[in-house]
């Protein structure tokens, strides 16, 4: 299946021509309050030929939730939305996850745009067609497939994003280069943090090319969950317990116990796991957990959306650029892999 475009070079002429292609009755966009500030000015300078309507929700990861969508959807109805209406989604992965469920389910499904404004949402969370929202404290438990008219990537908004969300999307790029690059070396990890555009349109494309051949994550397109089973654990304990910890940081932590799982499993070479754990340390923000907390964790990996019939199902690399897929893992060794990381 083929992904709608990605408009990465000149991404505002490529907007402007589709948008005069298709003549909407009503358009929409979507920002929260630092998008407002920060990223709106330059939308408005490309589209002001567009009678945009603008609507305000409410930033970060706790209002990833229906209470928020109710929100969208009531302004929605207010402002006249239509079937022939269309909607920019303005902001990080929260907005276009949150936007792109809103606007799959409303009326049946209207046209949206991702125009993502972290580095997150641009190497990951707008590409592949998964969104959806939060439920009683669970990471993306309510949610559908469904695609973007298109994308528009533009990295100037990342100028005014803060260091710790440029790590945050770091660490989705550093993931891609694990389950890619055969011949992993220092080098090579160092490239994921240029967060330039052709960083950027390289991570795109790995993701692209895996979501292409398996849209519906049947197989192949698991390979992306790795560091995501226990990555999202730790991000139910992390927003469960009101602790103010990023996606990717959750995904680092999550990345280091399921690097330290392959390692014991595949036998690796100790050295090559200390080397790229010590590299995706700094990514973590110092997450701590408590040993006390590890029976907690474990039961969190059992409600993952990744686990069947009770059971947590891991993506785990072989070696490097050797990803694996459904693979069972005791209790005993995520237990280890919670104490490698913490210690
Ligand atoms: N659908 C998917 O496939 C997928 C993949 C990866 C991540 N995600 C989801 O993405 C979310 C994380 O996304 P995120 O890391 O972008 O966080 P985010 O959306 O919360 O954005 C981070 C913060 O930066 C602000 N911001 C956004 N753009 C800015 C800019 N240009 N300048 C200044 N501030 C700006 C936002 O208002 C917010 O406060 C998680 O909910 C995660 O589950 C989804």
């Amino acid at each position: 299946m083929k992904l709608n475009p990605i408009f990465t070079n000149s991404p505002w002429i490529q907007l402007e021509s589709l948008l005069q292609k298709k003549l909407y009755s009503n358009y929409f966009i979507v920002v929260d309050e630092n998008t407002e500030i920060h990223c709106l000015g330059i939308v408005i300078q490309h589209i002001k030929d567009y009678n945009s309507k603008l609507i305000k929700i409410p930033q970060g990861e706790s209002n990833k939730s229906i209470e928020t969508c109710n929100l969208l959807w009531n302004e929605l109805i207010e402002k006249g939305v239509d079937r022939k209406s269309v909607i920019f989604a303005l902001g990080g992965g929260v907005l276009c996850d949150l936007v792109g469920f809103c606007s799959a389910t409303m009326l049946r499904g209207i046209d949206f745009f991702y125009i993502p404004t972290t580095l997150m949402a641009m190497v990951d969370a707008s590409i592949g067609g998964k969104c959806g929202v939060n439920f009683l404290h669970f990471k993306n438990q309510i949610g559908v497939f469904t695609l973007p008219i298109a994308i528009v990537i533009d990295p100037i908004f990342l100028k005014t994003l803060s260091q710790r969300h440029l790590k945050n999307g770091i660490v989705e790029m550093l993931k891609h280069t694990l389950l890619k690059e055969t011949n992993l070396d220092a080098q090579i990890l160092n490239r994921s943090l240029h967060c330039n555009l052709d960083q950027i349109i390289e991570s795109i494309d790995f993701k692209k090319s895996i979501v292409e051949k398996d849209f519906k994550e049947t197989k192949l397109r698991k390979i992306l969950n790795f560091g995501h089973t226990i990555g999202h654990a730790i991000e139910t304990y992390s927003l469960k317990d009101g602790r103010d910890y990023l996606h990717g940081e959750c995904v680092a932590v999550g990345m280091i116990c399921e690097l330290y799982i392959s390692a014991a499993l595949y036998n690796w070479d100790k050295a090559i796991l200390n080397e790229i754990c010590d590299f995706l340390r700094p990514f973590t923000n110092q997450f701590k957990i408590s040993e006390f907390d590890f029976a907690t964790i474990i039961e969190y990996l059992k409600i993952d959306k990744k686990t069947q019939f009770g059971t947590p199902s891991f993506s785990l690399l072989e070696q490097m650029g050797k990803p694996v897929t459904e693979i069972k893992v005791s209790e005993a060794l995520i237990v280890k892999s919670l104490e490698f990381y913490s210690n």
